[in-house]
Parts: C-alpha cells; sequence; structure tokens
C-alpha cells in the first residue's frame, strides 16, 4: 500500500440517475415516484434559453414541494461559461431550502473551474447557515476534462463522482458519430487475411480508452465513476450491454435518460446473488487460507489471494448497502 490514504466519498447508491428537465414541472413527481437512486435537475442542455429562469424558479418550487423521499437529489448548473450559472448557484442554494444534495458540474474543464464553484458555495453554506454541505458530481464531456481529468478528480473535499459524457464529449473531440453512447460500425477491426477462410470483423467500444481513464482518477481519488448517457431509449438490450460494460470497469451506475432506463441501471449495478454468494465463499476460503498461514489457495481450481478479499468485500458491501435500503 501507498503510505497515501485514498479518502473515499460518502457512500451514495448510484446505480441509476434520472434526467429531469427543470423546464418540465410535470415529470418532477414522476422522478420522484420512480426507483432511481439520484435525480439530476437540469438547468443545463435540457433547458432552452428562453426557459432558464422559469426552471431555475420550478426548480426551487419543487426542492420545497415534491416529496422526494430518500433519493439523493442533483443540480445540474449551467456552464461556467455562462452568465446563467451564477444565479443557478445563489439563487437555488439561498431560495430552495436544505433539500439539495449535489451540484453537477457539466463540462469541467479545469481543476479551477471547480474551485471558484467551491468558493461560491462555501460562502452561500456560509452565509444562510447551511446544515448539509453540497457534494460535486463533475461531468468529464470535453477533450479539456479529459485532459485534466486528474487535477478536476482531487479539485475539492465536495467531490463525489465523476461522469462520463459521451455526447459532448464526442463532440468536443471531433468524434465522427451522431449517437449517444452507442457503439459506431466503423470502429472495429477487420481480422487479418489468412488463406480462404472468411475474414471476420469485430466492433470495438469506442469509448473505452475515456471511460476507463475517467474511472482511473474517479477511483485514485475516492470518487464514484458513473457512466453517462445512452440515447437510443427504446433500445433496452444497447443499454444494459453498455450498463454492463461499465460495470465491469468499474462504474457504480449509468444515467437515465428515460424512465424505461431506471430499472435496467438498478438491475445491471446490483450484483446477483449469485455473485455475492461467490464473494462470500471467497472470503470464507481466505479466512480458513490466512488461519492455515497461506496467502493464496485455490476455489473451484482458481487462484484466490489477498487481492480477492477486496474484490469481494466491494461486492458484499455493495450487497449490504442494498439491502439496507
Ligand atoms: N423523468 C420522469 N418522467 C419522465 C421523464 C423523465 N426524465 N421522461 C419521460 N417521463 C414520463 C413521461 O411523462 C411519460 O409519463 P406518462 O406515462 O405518465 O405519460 C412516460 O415517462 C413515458 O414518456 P415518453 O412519452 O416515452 O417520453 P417523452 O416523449 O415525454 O419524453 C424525452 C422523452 C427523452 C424527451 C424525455 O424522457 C426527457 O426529457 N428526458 C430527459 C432528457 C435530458 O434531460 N437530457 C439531458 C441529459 S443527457
Ligand atoms: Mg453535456
Amino acid at each position: 500500500m501507498s503510505f497515501t490514504i485514498v479518502e473515499q466519498a460518502p457512500a451514495r447508491m448510484n446505480r441509476s440517475e434520472l434526467a429531469v428537465p427543470g423546464s418540465r414541472v410535470e415529470l418532477f413527481e414522476k422522478a420522484a415516484k420512480s426507483a432511481t437512486d439520484v435525480i439530476f435537475l437540469d438547468l443545463e442542455d435540457a433547458v432552452a434559453p428562453d426557459q432558464k429562469e422559469q426552471a431555475r424558479k420550478n426548480i426551487i418550487q419543487a426542492l420545497h414541494d415534491v416529496d422526494f423521499g430518500k433519493k439523493t437529489i442533483s443540480l445540474r448548473i449551467n456552464g461556467l461559461d455562462s452568465h446563467y450559472m451564477y444565479r443557478d448557484v445563489v439563487d437555488v442554494l439561498e431560495q430552495g431550502g436544505e433539500r439539495l444534495d449535489l451540484i453537477m458540474i457539466p463540462k469541467a474543464g479545469t481543476a479551477a473551474d471547480i474551485y471558484a464553484l467551491d468558493m461560491l458555495v462555501t460562502q452561500i453554506e456560509t452565509a444562510t447557515n447551511r446544515k448539509k454541505r453540497i457534494g460535486f458530481e463533475m461531468i468529464i464531456e470535453t477533450a479539456l476534462g479529459m485532459q485534466n481529468v486528474e487535477a478536476i478528480a482531487a479539485a475539492s473535499p465536495r467531490n463525489e463522482s465523476l461522469h462520463f459524457g459521451v455526447a459532448d464529449y464526442a463532440a468536443s473531440t471531433g468524434a465522427r458519430t451522431t449517437g449517444i453512447g452507442e457503439p459506431h460500425p466503423d470502429y472495429g477491426i477487420l481480422t487479418a487475411a489468412d488463406g480462404d477462410r472468411p475474414r471476420d470483423y469485430h466492433w470495438g467500444d469506442m469509448w473505452h480508452y475515456a471511460l476507463s481513464r475517467m474511472v482511473v482518477a474517479a477511483r485514485a481519488n475516492g470518487l464514484r465513476p458513473v457512466d453517462g448517457p445512452y440515447g437510443d431509449f427504446s433500445d433496452p438490450d444497447g443499454y444494459r450491454a453498455a450498463a454492463k460494460r461499465a460495470a465491469v470497469m468499474g462504474c457504480e451506475g449509468k444515467w437515465a435518460i428515460h424512465p424505461s432506463q431506471i430499472a435496467l441501471g438498478n438491475e445491471v449495478f446490483s450484483p446477483s446473488e449469485a455473485e455475492v454468494a461467490k464473494a462470500r465463499r471467497i472470503l470464507q476460503a481466505m479466512v480458513e487460507a490466512q488461519a492455515d498461514g497461506k496467502g493464496a489457495v485455490a476455489l473451484d481450481g482458481r487462484l484466490i489471494d489477498i487481492a480477492s478479499i477486496k474484490q469481494a468485500e466491494n461486492m458484499v458491501r455493495l450487497a449490504e448497502q442494498l439491502n439496507a435500503d
């Protein structure tokens, strides 16, 4: 182990995170009654410029009136390059009471972006004597943000999670696709010619590097990595596959841009009974191994060692967290 201890952000269920435009008040109650773990009330790109002010008012009212139960509630503010942002923060924090848990920072580009927001939020919290400290979730969705992802992740003690905003990221990097988190038929390889055997074409995951890089930056700073949207909400199989590959890489959840994606996210990011049972067997086997003075043993014909304990503990902890809810 390094001498540097990585402090973990406060634990929260983040399997599904539902996007709700602040301009569509009729969706607020539906979102509150849904099974999503986190709701982000949006003031940014799902809200047209002429509706920004009204959306802000809608959200302030909803924070007082809507019963969101135990859900985590986040506010996606406008970008730091827009003049809407300061009022998003000032008005909602000053007038929205104590219900808000998180602020989601879109297009985070540098550590200084997070620092600037931390300063503003800290001043408002102090002036209003706010009891609950606001946490930050950052969307990594630009080339600049990806270049600085490590510094962004470490920029504030308020930081809780990093999110991969695949559509803006594609636009920012000049990726030749209009899909949102979907695979692209041009991203693949043709197997080499081999006599008369037919050549296969293998599709690849064009987001692998970006997502993987973000996961590492998040985990190295004790934050939750969360995968972003899957645009085709009529394709549950595509969503499930994208979510599973994110889960395998270490993400704790995925956005839902339509209510039909909530159950899919919750399903994929909850460990199955079989996975939990296997994890418990690994922990038991390692207890026995250590009693025998061994650091590595075989279970079902496979190696397990000290690292397996940590993997298994993560799985069991998640299952226990789920059962507690
Ligand atoms: N939150 C809560 N409820 C929602 C919802 C949301 N984000 N999106 C749709 N619903 C509700 C609808 O009101 C409808 O309810 P009903 O059955 O009581 O009538 C039901 O879910 C089915 O909705 P549907 O008619 O299929 O969708 P729509 O055409 O009304 O809206 C979208 C489709 C994509 C425009 C809408 O889901 C949406 O705005 N999603 C969020 C997009 C967003 O914020 N993007 C920014 C981040 S990438
Ligand atoms: Mg975006």
